[in-house]
């Protein structure tokens, strides 16, 4: 272990008995430990921390080189040497007059031009001039898609659905992803065939999940028209992919295809032709306001000091959490249900990037890494697992995210319901910090009403929910998750942990359309055999 990792733990040990409600206590608390930059505040006033730590942290920082780290990830460098590429999300939301030269290729004039091909097919699709093939023109969108082509855009257009420009209003987006065609099959039933557009978006445009959906679309366009599987295509089918190879010689016409690059990861691409159904739904100015909030919060990142950036910051107190106070779940709490599919977004985001238990230079990691996140709408979720929060065994740390203004111009009771929201989010933090410290008449009541406290938590206030501010909260996670992954010396920007699941699925769909059971262990072989039976009786 390094010394500043040394010093951190004999801080545990020193702060081991003390509550959140005694560091409550020091002067000047929230003001020292609340952070504001790119339309966003953090306050981390509710971490186990006191000055000593959040020095100690920064000497982590230090030690570790992050300015470097980020560096070489702002600046196109192999940070994923696995798949020996950059990871540059951070190039998709550069303005146009920038420039970033990768191998001789200036990576933001490609960028940009891929935006202005997306801006063409919104106008089309906004004006109505994207047109079916009885002429009639396109008002349903289904973006078909799974992962990081699916929970990005769907999160992101969720939130924003209330800055759709009066173009954007007659076209309706959908999602589908799930491979058991649960989302498509009841979608198809409402759905017109002469108005609906598909959009096919896979970066390798090999997904078995996505391709599953898409044949299923294009056999119901067929069935529905009796018309052509190419005419049918053309009309009907945009593909979004870094493979348009792949996505020609499925039938996608050449000109219908938005393309990106192999340094975009799955889940860090809405910010590219994934964002699609984004600019659909907020017109490509929305997009581009998300991107700018996106950038402005990269440039914080890139440029200010340890001690104030919040990205870092964020990262740190999760490593303290993690790997010092040995917490392993994560909460993810919006109080506003507009942003009702980011604990999913994050999921993808922070488990499939640092989920990992292998460094980069191949020797297994000492310490923990990712822990387990899940959330829900806080409101709704103070009624389902809340308890567990309060009273459990579990020990947990949590973020609540919240705008601080919102419907503004709306009715009074719409306005009351805001506030609702947000004193229930101040109280839940408030009462999981201090627990029955929060209660005038904690020494009168039984055991059963006690509260323990000393849960710890974040506050991520939003100014208010806007496409800059959503952009960088997106983009303080995505740092956030760089920055403990270098921490903890791993890879945050490959998966090969999803890759055996679906080379095994491969296996056992021939031996399901073959009716054979054998070849596998017991339990694999035993429910085959019970599946074809159940499948015979019918
Ligand atoms: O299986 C995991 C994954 O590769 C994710 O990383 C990705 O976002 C998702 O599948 C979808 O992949 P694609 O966009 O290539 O269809």
């Amino acid at each position: 272990m390094s010394p500043a990792w040394n010093k951190l733990l004999a801080s545990a040990d020193r702060l081991r008995g003390v509550h959140l409600r005694d560091l409550l206590q020091t002067k000047d608390r929230f003001e020292s430990l609340s952070f504001s930059a790119a339309h966003l505040m953090l306050d981390l006033s509710r971490q186990r921390v006191d000055s000593q730590v959040f020095n100690e942290l920064i000497a982590l920082a230090e030690e570790r080189d992050l300015r470097a780290a980020i560096k070489s990830l702002l600046n196109g460098q192999i940070v994923n040497p696995t798949e020996n590429r950059p990871a540059l999300h951070s190039a998709l939301r550069m303005p146009q007059e920038s420039s970033l030269v990768i191998e001789g290729v200036d990576l933001v004039s490609g960028v940009h031009e891929t935006l202005a091909q997306m801006e063409k097919f919104v106008e089309k699709i906004h004006a109505g001039q994207w047109r079916g093939y009885t002429g009639r023109a396109i008002s349903q969108v289904v973006n078909i898609g799974v992962g990081g082509s699916d929970l990005g855009p769907l999160m992101t257009c969720e939130a924003l659905n209330e800055f759709r420009p009066p173009e954007a209003e007659g076209v309706d987006i959908h999602f589908v992803s799930s491979m058991d065609g649960s989302q498509l099959s009841n979608l198809l039933l409402e759905l017109n065939p002469e108005t609906t557009l598909f959009v096919l978006s896979s970066k390798s445009f090999g997904t078995l999940d996505t391709l599953a959906n898409a044949s299923t679309a294009i056999d119901w366009l067929m069935e529905r028209s009796g018309l052509s599987r190419k005419q049918l295509l053309r009309q009907h089918f945009i593909g979004v992919t870094s493979a348009p190879d792949k996505a020609i010689s499925w039938g996608i016409s050449e000109h219908n295809i938005l393309r990106f690059w192999d340094w975009t990861g799955g889940r860090y691409s809405l910010w590219s032709g994934i964002g699609l159904p984004i600019a659909l739904t907020t017109g490509m100015q929305g997009f581009k306001e998300l991107l700018a909030g996106a950038h402005a919060m990269d440039r914080h990142f890139a440029e200010a000091p340890y001690e104030q950036n919040l990205p870092v910051l964020l990262a740190l107190l999760g490593i303290w959490n993690i790997n010092f106070q040995d917490i392993h779940a994560h909460a993810i709490l919006p109080y506003d249900g507009r942003l009702a599919h980011l604990p999913a977004y994050l999921e993808q985001l922070e488990m499939e990037s640092n989920g990992k238990s292998v460094k980069l230079d191949g020797e297994l990691v000492q310490t923990r890494t990712c822990p387990i996140l899940w959330g829900e709408i806080g409101p709704n979720a103070q009624h389902a697992f809340y308890q567990l929060l309060h009273q459990g065994t579990e020990r947990v740390m949590s973020d609540f995210i919240v705008p601080a203004r919102r419907y503004e111009g709306r009715s009074t009771g719409l306005i009351e319901q805001h506030q609702l929201a947000l004193a229930n989010c101040l109280a839940q933090a408030r009462v999981l910090a201090l627990g029955d410290a929060a209660l005038s008449d904690a020494e009168q009541r039984p055991a059963w009403q006690r509260y323990a406290g000393n849960q710890p938590s974040s506050v991520i206030l939003l100014e208010t929910l806007t496409p800059a501010s959503l952009g960088s909260l997106i983009a303080m996670y995505e740092h956030k998750v760089y920055i403990q992954a270098v921490i903890w010396g791993i890879n945050p920007f490959d998966q090969w942990g999803v890759e055996l699941g679906k080379k095994v699925a491969n296996d056992l769909i021939d031996s399901l359309r073959q009716q054979s059971c054998e070849g596998y262990d017991q339990a694999t072989n035993g429910l085959l055999a019970r599946i074809q039976k159940l499948q015979q009786e019918n």
